[in-house]
């Protein structure tokens, strides 16, 4: 009996201590890597929302921009939401920034981290080089997550010994106002990593949904085809630029027609992503090049960050 007993007291602590390493992480702390757009924005969301955010850019010169963008965005946002209450607003914007600090190393930031994410530059060489270093450094526990728009998530968890630790976050721009996030689960990321990030993107207030690691994941796969086919219907004359843009408008409801949205996104970021999806897949008729597009982005016509594109802009 008293060994009966002992075996089931063994038991028991052993699988509560399987159940207590299948808990999710509570994710606290936050190293976002890349200061622009992206991270700036990732960044600031989490800062807002509590948690411990180093944000890591190559120089300080990017860094103290990011940090301006990022604390003009907070008084924006602060001037709309404490409206009867500017004290409260100034508050808000300064116990913010006292959650953010910055660093433009990396390894020496990731010992203490619960989460890094990745917002650099679309390469996957240079992704790889840097979290295989952050690999090196970081806590056991730590989950590494990249922004990816375009890139494999499981091509750039290869680069590491920590897959099942690895994940996909897709923010969309602007990251303050957007509230989807598309969070990527490969074959090798386990279900504790997937359910800390589900719980992660609900406490920076976002909305997540969960897609596999496929191209363009959901909303790109169905957007990028889609604005593609808008240029082809132009590109045949069966309709003006200003008339899709217009019927998309009033008769899909969308807030910008195609052109408009092609512009604003930058005919470079598309043609970046069909290229690379025709390169996997060259047969698909919807990863088909677009010689339009092809073309403007020659003439670096890149639409409204270079003041023209399928529209001019003053
Ligand atoms: N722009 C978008 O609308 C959008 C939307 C979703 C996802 N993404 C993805 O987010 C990522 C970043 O895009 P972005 O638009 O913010 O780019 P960006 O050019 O605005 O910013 C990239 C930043 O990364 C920094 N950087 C580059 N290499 C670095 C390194 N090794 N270490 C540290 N910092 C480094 C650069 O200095 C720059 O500040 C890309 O993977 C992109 O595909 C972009």
């Amino acid at each position: 009996m008293a060994f009966v007993t002992r075996q089931f007291v063994r038991s028991m602590s052993s699988s509560a201590s399987a159940s207590a390493a299948a808990k999710k992480i509570l994710i606290k702390h936050v190293t976002v890597i890349g200061g622009g757009l992206m991270g700036a924005g990732i960044a600031q969301v989490a800062a807002a929302t509590g948690h411990t955010v180093v944000l890591v850019d190559q120089t300080e010169d990017i860094l103290a921009k990011s940090k301006k963008g990022i604390e003009d965005s907070l008084r924006r946002m602060a001037k709309k939401k404490f409206t009867e209450n500017p004290k409260a607003g100034d508050e808000f914007v300064a116990k913010t920034l006292s959650c953010l600090s910055t660093s433009t190393d990396a390894a020496s930031v990731v010992h203490s981290t619960d989460l890094v994410v990745e917002a650099i530059v679309e390469n996957l060489k240079v992704k790889n080089e840097l979290f295989q270093r952050l690999d090196k450094f970081a806590a056991e526990h730590t989950i590494f997550a990249s922004n990816t728009s375009s890139l494999q998530i499981t091509s750039i968890a290869n680069a590491t010994t920590r897959q099942d630790r690895f994940a996909g976050l897709h923010f969309f721009n602007p990251v303050p106002m957007m509230k989807l996030v598309e969070v990527i689960k490969t074959p090798m990321t386990s279900q504790k990593t997937f359910e800390s990030l589900i719980d992660f993107c609900k406490t920076l207030g976002k909305h997540p949904v969960s897609c596999k690691d496929t191209p363009g994941f959901i909303v790109n796969r169905l957007l990028v085809p889609y604005l593609i086919e808008a240029i082809r219907l132009h590109e045949r004359g069966d309709a003006s630029k200003e008339d899709i843009d217009t019927a998309m408008k009033l008769g899909a409801g969308y807030p910008m027609g195609p052109f408009e949205l092609l512009d604003y996104v930058g005919l470079d970021t598309t043609k970046f992503i069909l290229d690379g999806w025709h390169e996997m897949d060259p047969v698909n008729p919807l990863f088909q090049p677009s010689p339009s597009m092809n073309n403007l982005v020659a003439q670096k016509k890149l639409g409204k960050k270079t003041g023209e594109g399928f529209y001019k802009y003053k």
